[in-house]
């Protein structure tokens, strides 16, 4: 329900958030508006949790963690074709949406704009969106279908990304028919005081809260009732980074429908202990990823009797899961992991501060948080040079760039 103003002046007071009216009586009408609406959506109650997070001593992690299974795609000897025919007929029935995660700016790339606009340098110079789709349609076409596409994008970057895509003419695609675009949630950002900052704009200053609301947002917004409605019951849901990713995979498909778990992911062997790659694992007995950045030197070296790595398969972004788990991980909150970021922001006496060092708090869910929610899940380890060329950093970087990504692509297609 709105609150009108006294009221949200006495929910501010009781956060010790009063700041963020300081400016109130300067703003123009639209604004106020704005910012009142933008108060009204704050759950107060979990920013003030998740900024008393920050502030609690790390306890030791007691989580057991341990390795998982996971199938050899190309060494499911008979089961391959018995299992891609399940995924075929499944696919030619109508039952497969994609989703593409696109909320975030290619801002590691030094790229302006919504990180799928960006041009890897191919000759033909397509953007990120039009090499997935290219392979969606492609795909497509052997099955008699099209596939839905469902485009996550944040409020940064909406606009812009559906004014890209009605510029190319969504690529052959129809929007409201077989694209939709949806957008992520978001949480405002605070200083180390618990303060919530207030942007240039003069409103709060909110960040994407992180793919693991992903669940929640494609509920709200409808999206799976849409799904339903055209009859899907498996959704694929993928980053918007990696120029090689198979959305449509009868194998994949086929073993999760066959083995009767509701969610089923691909893997690539990790390219060395230390690549920037989470890693599938079990969490107590469920599985998880652990992210590479809280992963350990030693868990990350860790290798089997064999020399492999214990921990090697790497999470790709390329998951699928059917419906029904959507929805039941969309009611289901997860966890956030806190970042430190630089933000600039107006300070109390309404002058902006350009801060060069991280002054701010951003809170993010991952997708993969979700993961404990089911029992079982299927891995599925493809080949690294068909589904994997991310493009994450500037060329400067060497590993997960344009270049690189470029070349994978190249390769795979004979271009
Ligand atoms: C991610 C994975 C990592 C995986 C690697 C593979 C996370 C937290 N980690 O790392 O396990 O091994 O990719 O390449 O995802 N996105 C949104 N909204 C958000 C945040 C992200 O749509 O709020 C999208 C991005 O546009 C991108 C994808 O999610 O398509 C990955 O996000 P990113 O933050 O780049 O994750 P990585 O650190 O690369």
């Amino acid at each position: 329900m709105e609150r009108g103003l006294e009221d949200v002046k006495s929910i501010l007071k009781k956060y010790g958030q009063e700041h963020l009216l300081n400016n109130f009586d300067n703003l123009d009408e639209k604004h106020k508006n704005e910012l009142l609406e933008q108060i009204n959506n704050i759950d107060f109650e979990l920013i003030h949790n998740l900024y008393n997070s920050t502030k609690q001593k790390k306890e030791k992690n007691t989580d057991e963690i341990t390795p998982i299974d996971y199938l050899d795609k190309y060494k499911l000897n008979d089961k391959y074709k018995y299992y891609e025919s399940i995924g075929k007929k499944a696919i030619k029935e109508g039952k497969l949406a994609a989703v593409t995660m696109a909320g975030g700016q290619g801002t590691r790339l030094g790229h302006d704009g919504p990180k799928g606009t960006y041009d890897i340098g191919l000759d033909s110079h397509k953007s990120l969106f039009e090499l997935l789709c290219d392979n969606l349609k492609e795909e497509g076409k052997k099955y008699g279908v099209t596939i839905p596409w469902f485009i996550m994008t944040s409020r940064e970057n909406n606009e812009e990304t559906v004014s890209f895509f009605e510029k190319h003419k969504y690529f052959g695609y129809q929007k409201d028919k077989n694209i939709f675009f949806f957008q992520q949630g978001e949480l405002p950002m605070m200083d180390t005081e618990g303060k919530i900052l207030i942007g240039e704009d003069g409103l709060i200053k909110l960040a994407a809260d992180g793919h693991g609301g992903i669940y929640e947002s494609l509920v709200k917004t409808h999206m799976t009732k849409k799904m339903r409605e055209l009859g899907v019951e498996w959704v694929f849901i993928g980053g918007v980074d990696n120029c090689l990713v198979k959305m449509v995979d009868p194998v994949l498909m086929g073993i999760a429908i066959d083995k009767g778990v509701t969610v089923a992911c691909k893997s690539v062997v990790k390219a060395n202990p230390h690549e920037n790659v989470g890693v599938f694992c079990k969490r107590n007995g469920k599985p998880n990823v652990i992210e590479y950045s809280e992963i350990t030197d030693e868990m990350a070296e860790a290798t089997d009797e064999n020399g492999e790595l214990l921990y090697g398969e790497s999470h790709i972004l390329c998951n699928l899961f059917s419906i029904d788990a959507i929805e039941r991980m969309g009611a289901e909150p997860l966890p956030y992991h806190v970042a430190f970021k630089k933000a600039k922001y107006i300070d109390k006496d309404g002058n902006l501060v350009e801060p060069d060092s991280p002054n701010a708090y951003k809170f993010e869910a991952f997708l993969f948080d979700s993961f404990g929610e089911v029992d079982d899940m299927a891995i599925l380890r493809v080949k690294r040079e068909e589904e994997f060329a991310p493009v994450k950093n500037n060329d400067s970087a060497g590993v997960d760039c344009p270049k690189t990504a470029r070349e994978l692509y190249k390769k795979f297609y004979k271009l």
